[in-house]
């Protein structure tokens, strides 16, 4: 299995049991170490950030690291579309993004919403570890996962004895606090809703017969497919035969970025994603081919 997780092949929810993850994982150096002090099992980072991804992707290849798999993707989608139930067995978070701004707190990755699905995707006595330098964001995380009334928390200060990153190490010789958060899953939590996409067997192809595409008609604009729902678009390619427009899909905050290709086919054009985009094929994704084969041509 290539470590990068394709949606496009990968089978869901991944048939994996006991699974490590790491959430942000940022440089990667963290995922590697737990890689590596656990041979025999799988170690997932889950990243947005496409630089990161690159990064650990590099390394993973280049020291033949054969138990780590990468997601790029949200968290909360990655544990939701991805993961089994009771597959996971502990989680960590190392200096998540705080989100110091009030108004800034519902991106918290330690909203309820997410500790939800996180607690659903964990085996039972699994557990979440988190650390932080900043204790209101601790409080904020503690305040969350009471509402969900499965988890026990505790809470203690990092120090010296504790296996540390050098800047962890250099962090705490200078006398700064870290905190380790442990929420530990003791139950299952009440069913609840969750957000979620309606997923397609299929994304058929549009086929316009009589006109000529008109990329620029359709390059650098934002559609609202429904509350909630935008698709976006940038630039385009053009070659004779084709034309592939750059495209992103937000619905309920899930983020797809893929290629919506049209290819010239007899005296007709095909409107599709492309082939080469790893995409979860959703209802919405099926809209943003019709749209756009809707818009994207001379009237
Ligand atoms: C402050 S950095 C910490 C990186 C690393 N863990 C470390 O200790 O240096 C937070 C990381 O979390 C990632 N991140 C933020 N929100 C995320 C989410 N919802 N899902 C996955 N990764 C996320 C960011 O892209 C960033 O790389």
């Amino acid at each position: 299995m290539h470590p990068l997780i394709n949606h496009y092949t990968v089978e869901r929810p991944l048939p994996l049991e006991d699974l490590l993850v790491e959430i942000g994982f940022g440089r990667g150096e963290f995922t590697v170490k737990l890689a590596r002090e656990n041979p025999d099992r799988k170690v997932l980072g889950v990243e947005t950030s496409g630089i990161s991804v690159e990064k650990l992707l590099k390394r993973v290849l280049r020291e033949g690291l054969r138990n780590v798999l990468i997601a790029h993707m949200d968290a909360y989608w990655c544990f939701n579309l991805l993961l089994r139930e009771g597959s996971v067995e502990r989680i960590y978070m190392n200096y998540p993004d705080p989100w110091f701004k009030k108004r800034h707190t519902k991106r918290r990755i330690t909203r309820e919403e997410n500790l939800y699905v996180f607690a659903r995707r964990l085996r039972q006595g699994g557990e979440i570890l988190i650390r932080t330098d900043h204790h209101p964001f601790v409080e904020y995380t503690i305040e969350q996962a009471k509402g969900l009334g499965c988890f026990e928390a505790s809470v203690r200060t990092v120090t010296v004895e504790d296996p540390l990153t050098k800047y962890e190490r250099r962090w705490v010789s200078m006398g700064r606090e870290i905190y380790e958060l442990r929420l530990s899953k003791l139950r299952e939590p009440e069913p609840r809703p969750v957000r979620t996409v309606k997923e397609v067997v299929g994304v058929f192809p549009v086929k316009v017969e009589g006109r000529e595409p008109a990329p620029d008609r359709i390059a650098g604009r934002e559609f609202k497919l429904g509350e909630g729902i935008y698709l976006k678009t940038f630039g385009f390619h053009r070659t004779e035969d084709t034309i592939l427009v750059e495209a992103l899909l937000s619905e309920m905050g899930f983020v797809q970025k893929f290629y919506i290709e049209f290819r010239r086919k007899g005296s007709a054009w095909v409107v599709d994603v492309s082939r080469f985009s790893q995409v979860i094929r959703t209802e919405n994704l099926q809209r943003s081919v019709e749209v756009l084969a809707q818009e994207g041509f001379t009237p």
